[in-house]
This record gives structure tokens, C-alpha cells and sequence, in this order.
């Protein structure tokens, strides 16, 4: 049982309770009632404000309501909102070609969410695999990663191992298996062992799994075994991409080019990425799926869509969302901010030793909490950082995740890590 005692206003507590009443259980909300946002900052209904230090699971990462972004979505919204794929609209031609250019591929589909656009690389993987690959009707599989997070739906739910997201909705998808993540061997013995493997899903960072970073010249090493086995390498940036990890997407590795301009990201480059959350800056949900013409146009008119993927709406905001982050180099300040903040963590932990591991990339971090054994411990840790300005959620129990808007500066890190420091004293 959580130690912290709650009571909210009675306020609050009315909009939590309206919310418990008329809305699904399907989250477990931190008792915070959020309803304004600008950069790095969000405010309560009772006006005080918090550090947001999750950042919608990293979907503003150019800092809540930009005001570049928001002047894009008004423009485009009193102009045209939606004509649905049967027509062109001015804007996604030119939106694509903005995205390929910058992240180095032939193609793109846009979609709406994130769990969509992995569903679409699922396919493409798929046709890829009958129409270029051999590999007999029906008899496709692709792998993903042990402790993955890719979404929701009962396909993308399949390929997970996370018994909270499957208990009670199977039957699963079948084609779809896992390995273990950061196991090279492993990876290269499934691979080894069966030819109708057609893709590796696979997140270059794992978010949910509490920011697990895999060791050095794993990506390397995946692309690699993937091209050594004529499997594709897709790569699930929906999180990790648009500069969260210091760079434009985790795939180009430790520099800030566009991804496919420098060495190191040839060697890590996938056959596929997919991105969402931050491609719209928080403003809306577009997702997208990038890869060659190779593998995209396997895809025939009618195979696949949405009625809002690639909108005008969406178009006008990822442009700009995306010419913000390259604008304002977020990608090199999540860079420099993330090296301040780890290290101002690992001092931290010096002084208390409920802080175990202090790790992450960019500004994807995550601290791992010393529980002993009390399972609710990293949520009383949230609900003190809340009640001292900031908010952060914890996942898989012992964990919590510090992704703040790439926006942020260094006094903002500092005036962070004094409020972290001063909440977990009260744990010592
Ligand atoms: C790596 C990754 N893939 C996919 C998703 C699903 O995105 P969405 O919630 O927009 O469907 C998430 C969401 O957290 C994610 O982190």
C-alpha cells in the first residue's frame, strides 16, 4: 500500500471524480488536474505550476504549445482541415519529401497514432516479405524484442511479453515471436534458424521498459545480422526520435546529422523507421512510416490507409514541428542538457542511496529506485515530486522516467535536480 497519504482540493478532486464516474479505467492517472502548458512548464486548475517531466511519454519535445507550432495548426485549421485520401491536398507532397530529404529515405506514409504506423510497417514487412523476399504465402514472422512497447492494438499487444497489456485479450496474432533485447546471439540464432523471418521490430531505446539503453554497437550490430539474413531492420522511434535522445532519431548514434549523411549512421541506419508523438510536437496525432521504394511499393492503391493520415492539418503542423527542432537544434540541447542532468543525478545518488542507477540518453532518462520491496515506493516518490512542482510517472514498478521538453535550459536542469534532490530526501 502507498505510505502517501492524498488529498486533493476538493476541486480536484471533482474533475478526478467526473473522470472515475463517465470515463474507462483503462489508466491510472497521477492525481494531477493539468489545464494550461507552455515549454517545459504546465499548471493545475488551481494555477500552480510543474515541471513536466514526461513530456506526454516524449510527444513535446518542442515544449507544450510552441507558438510556431500552434500559429501552423490555427493557419491550416480556418483554411482546410481534412479532404481524406480520395483527393490531393496541397500539403502532403510537400510534407513528405520534407520528411524523406530529412531522414533519408525514398518514402513515406503518414498516418494518425503511433500503434498505427507500427501496424503499417507490420504490413509493409509482410508484402515485403511475398513480394520480394519468396517467402511462401502466409508463412511470413517477424520478431520484436522482449519487454517491447509498440502500442495498443491486439496485433502490436501479440508481440508483447508484458502480461498487464495481454491478460484476457487473445487470441494473439500469429507470425509474431520475440527475442531477447540486447542479445546479439540470440538474435543471429533466430534468424539462423528460420528463412520466413521477414523483419526485426525493434526500439533503439526501450521507453516503457524504463529507459533501457542496450550496449554500445548494438544497432550496429543489429543491422548487420539483419542484412546478413535478408531480414528488414525496422526501428520504432515513435519515442526515441525527433532529438529526445540528443540526436534527430537514436538510430544516427552519437552525431547530429540527418540520418544517412554520416558513417556511423550507415552502419545503424534501418530498412524502416517509424515515428509519431513528437513529429506534430504534441499538437495532434500524426505518425509516419519511412523506408525505400524497395519495401513501400509493394503496398498497391487500396492495401492500406486512413481517412486522416497525411491531412492538411497534419502536414502544416509536422512541417513546422519538424522546423522547429531543427530551428532551435533540440537535438544538440538534448544533447548538452542530458549529459548536465545525468550528471547532476549520479550526484545525487552519491548522497542517497535509493537512487541505484541513474541512466538514459539525450534527455530519455530514467532513475531505478532501491524498493526493498515496497512495490508502490517509485509512485510515492511521483506524488512528492508533484506535490514539490513536478511531475514525472513511474513504470515497471521501480522506475521513473525524466524525459522534459528538449526545450529546457541549464538553470530549469538545475532548479529540477534541486526539487528531485529535496522529494527523495524525505525517502533516506
Ligand atoms: C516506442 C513506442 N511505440 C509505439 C507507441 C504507441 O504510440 P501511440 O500511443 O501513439 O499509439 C509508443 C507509445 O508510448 C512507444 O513508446
Amino acid at each position: 500500500m502507498s505510505t502517501i497519504a492524498t488529498l486533493e482540493s476538493v476541486k480536484v478532486q471533482s474533475y478526478i471524480d467526473i473522470e472515475e464516474k463517465y470515463g474507462a479505467h483503462n489508466y491510472h492517472p497521477l492525481p494531477v488536474v493539468l489545464e494550461r502548458g507552455e515549454g517545459i512548464y504546465v499548471w493545475d486548475v488551481e494555477g500552480k505550476r510543474y515541471f513536466d517531466f514526461l513530456s506526454a511519454y516524449s510527444a513535446v519535445n518542442q515544449g507544450h504549445c510552441h507558438p510556431r507550432i500552434i500559429n501552423a495548426m490555427i493557419t491550416q485549421a480556418q483554411t482546410l482541415t481534412l479532404t481524406s485520401r480520395a483527393f490531393h491536398n496541397n500539403l502532403l507532397g510537400a510534407t513528405e519529401e520534407f520528411m524523406a530529404t530529412l531522414f533519408g529515405y525514398d518514402k513515406v506514409l503518414m498516418m494518425n497514432t503511433g500503434v498505427e504506423a507500427v501496424e503499417t510497417a507490420i504490413k509493409l514487412v509482410r508484402k515485403w516479405a511475398y513480394m520480394v523476399k519468396g517467402v511462401e504465402k502466409n508463412k511470413a514472422r517477424i520478431l520484436f524484442a522482449s519487454n517491447n512497447f509498440h502500442g495498443r492494438t491486439t496485433t502490436v499487444i501479440s508481440a508483447s511479453n508484458d502480461p498487464t497489456a495481454r491478460e484476457g485479450f487473445g487470441p494473439f496474432m500469429p507470425g509474431i515471436d520475440s527475442v531477447a533485447y540486447n542479445d546479439l546471439d540470440a538474435l543471429k540464432r533466430e534468424l539462423a534458424s528460420d528463412p520466413n523471418i521477414a523483419g526485426f521490430i525493434v526500439e533503439p531505446i526501450q521507453g516503457e521498459a524504463g529507459v533501457f539503453v542496450p550496449d554500445e554497437g548494438y544497432l550496429a550490430g543489429v543491422a548487420a545480422i539483419c542484412k546478413e539474413y535478408n531480414v528488414l531492420f525496422v526501428a520504432d522511434e515513435i519515442q526515441t526520435g525527433i532529438a529526445r535522445t540528443g540526436s534527430l532519431l537514436a538510430t544516427c548514434g552519437e552525431c547530429n546529422c540527418k540520418s544517412g549523411e554520416c558513417n556511423q549512421s550507415k552502419v545503424t541506419k534501418p530498412d524502416m523507421i517509424i515515428l509519431g508523438k513528437a513529429l506534430s510536437g504534441g499538437a495532434m496525432p500524426v505518425s509516419a512510416v519511412l523506408c525505400n521504394d524497395d519495401i513501400m511499393l509493394n503496398i498497391k492503391p487500396g492495401e492500406h490507409g486512413s481517412t486522416f493520415g497525411g491531412n492538411p492539418l497534419a502536414c502544416a503542423v509536422t512541417l513546422e514541428a519538424l522546423q522547429v527542432v531543427i530551428d532551435e537544434d533540440l537535438a544538440g540541447n538534448a544533447k548538452r542538457m542530458g549529459e548536465i542532468f545525468r550528471a547532476g543525478l549520479r550526484e545525487i545518488a552519491k548522497r542517497n542511496p535509493i537512487i541505484t542507477l541513474v541512466r538514459g540518453k539525450g534527455l530519455l532518462n530514467a532513475i531505478v529506485i532501491e524498493d526493498g520491496g515496497h512495490k508502490d515506493l517509485a509512485w510515492d516518490i511521483c506524488m512528492v515530486f508533484r506535490d514539490n512542482g513536478l511531475l514525472a510517472k513511474p513504470t515497471h514498478t521501480n522506475k521513473i522516467r525524466l524525459a522534459p521538453p528538449l526545450v529546457i535550459n541549464e538553470d530549469q536542469i538545475y532548479e529540477a535536480l534541486a526539487i528531485i534532490e529535496k522529494s527523495l530526501k524525505r525517502f533516506m
